[in-house]
């Protein structure tokens, strides 16, 4: 959506992963103290997203939607204020339905209403559900919300949030600034993998302006091992999904730390070309032993090696299948061990990965001097 947002992939924190209904205000500030105090926030983590549960199972005689008052007693406003005081952005959440997931009041038909509520609270991010949608499709259904949020003047991040009903990628550029490409993510290897391989067939669609959103990470939730979740975390990074944290960061183990605030793997993420990284290679058994590349700005490649075979592998990329000349000369960077793996390899490059592990490399292009003899 061309509204001068999400020119690179959202970063932040949403509720639902970890929290889902256990909401309230209190969990909300202490997050966003934690984005600070972690650094997390500087690391480009800006969004405190609060997602469903947090109004009243119905709407006041005025016909607005009310927060609900044991959980956030201070109300919307006030909580905006105090996350904007710290230099981050509030999100909220609805659906284009009569209801949310969790049967609060939805926003269909209150489009304009609701986004000017939202806009006066100081709200900088919407996400809008699927559920309870009267059988009308997407494409109808998400654009007067678009165009109510653009109504109020204030900049509001559209996150749309339709499950991948309907071929977003197709449509949704012209609607959000971002679309869910699959069902929920849940904590486990099978629902991360699989909704990694569904938003891949999406690649093509995505840009500054408009992201695929394979949904939130799970990286923290324990549902997974650590190799599998530097996976997660270096495949979102690499296919330019949003990078919405959903694990408690109030309470994170340091390695959940130290997969988060990776700048490098971050970089990849942000980089300004916004090119989604793709599959490009497979082989072994369930072409379990898998390469992922995409470009990055200065003539860089990002390349994955993703082993999701039940034992150690040594994976190869070959040039050819990045797109490179097999003569080109590069330089690997490791942003995992953050180090200079060579300065000067042709050809091919191969690793010995861990089952379930991701490694992350860039590849920069090594600049040959001819000098005179
Ligand atoms: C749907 C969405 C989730 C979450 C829940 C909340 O399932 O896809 O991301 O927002 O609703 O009820």
């Amino acid at each position: 959506l061309n509204n001068g947002l999400a020119r690179t992939p959202q970063m932040g924190w949403n509720s639902w992963n970890f929290f889902a209904c256990n909401i309230n205000e209190t969990v909300i500030k202490e997050t966003a103290d934690a984005l600070i105090s972690t650094g997390l926030a500087r690391l480009g983590y800006v969004y405190v997203n609060i997602d469903d549960c947090w109004s009243k199972l119905t709407r006041n005689l005025k016909d607005d939607l009310v927060p609900d008052p044991n959980a956030f007693p201070s109300g919307i406003k006030a909580l905006a204020d105090y996350i904007h005081e710290k230099g981050l952005k509030l999100g909220i959440y609805s659906s284009a339905g009569m209801f949310t997931c969790q049967v609060r009041p939805g926003s269909l038909y209150h489009e304009h209403g609701d986004a000017e509520l939202f806009a006066s609270w100081g709200v900088d991010y919407l996400k809008y559900d699927n559920c309870f949608n009267l059988g009308i499709e997407p494409k109808k259904r998400y654009p007067p919300m678009r165009d109510a949020l653009y109504e109020t003047g204030r900049s509001i991040f559209y996150s749309l949030c339709e499950w991948g009903v309907d071929d977003p990628a197709l449509w949704a550029y012209k609607v959000g600034n971002s679309w869910r490409t699959t069902e929920d993510i849940n904590d486990t290897w099978a629902s991360m993998t699989t909704i990694a391989d569904e938003n891949d067939k999406w690649a093509s669609y995505a840009g500054p302006g408009g992201w695929n959103d394979p949904d939130m990470l799970e990286v923290g939730n324990g549902g997974m091992t650590l190799e599998e979740y530097r996976a997660h975390f270096s495949i979102w990074a690499l296919m330019k999904a949003p990078l919405l944290i959903g694990c408690d960061i109030r309470n994170m183990a340091a390695e959940t730390m130290k997969i988060l605030s990776n700048a490098e793997v971050i970089a990849v993420n942000q980089d300004p070309l916004g090119v989604q990284g793709r599959k490009v290679h497979v082989e072994g058994t369930d072409n379990c032993s898998q390469v992922w590349a995409g470009p990055l700005s200065g003539n860089r490649l990002g390349v994955a090696l993703w082993n999701r075979c039940p034992q150690a592998v040594t994976i190869t990329a070959k040039w050819e299948t990045l797109g490179l000349h097999p003569a080109t000369n590069v330089s690997v960077r490791d942003l995992w061990e953050h180090n200079m793996v060579s300065r000067n390899v042709a050809a091919a490059f191969s690793v010995k990965v861990d089952s379930h592990d991701c490694k992350l490399y860039i590849f920069t292009p090594v600049a040959l001097l001819h000098l005179p003899m």
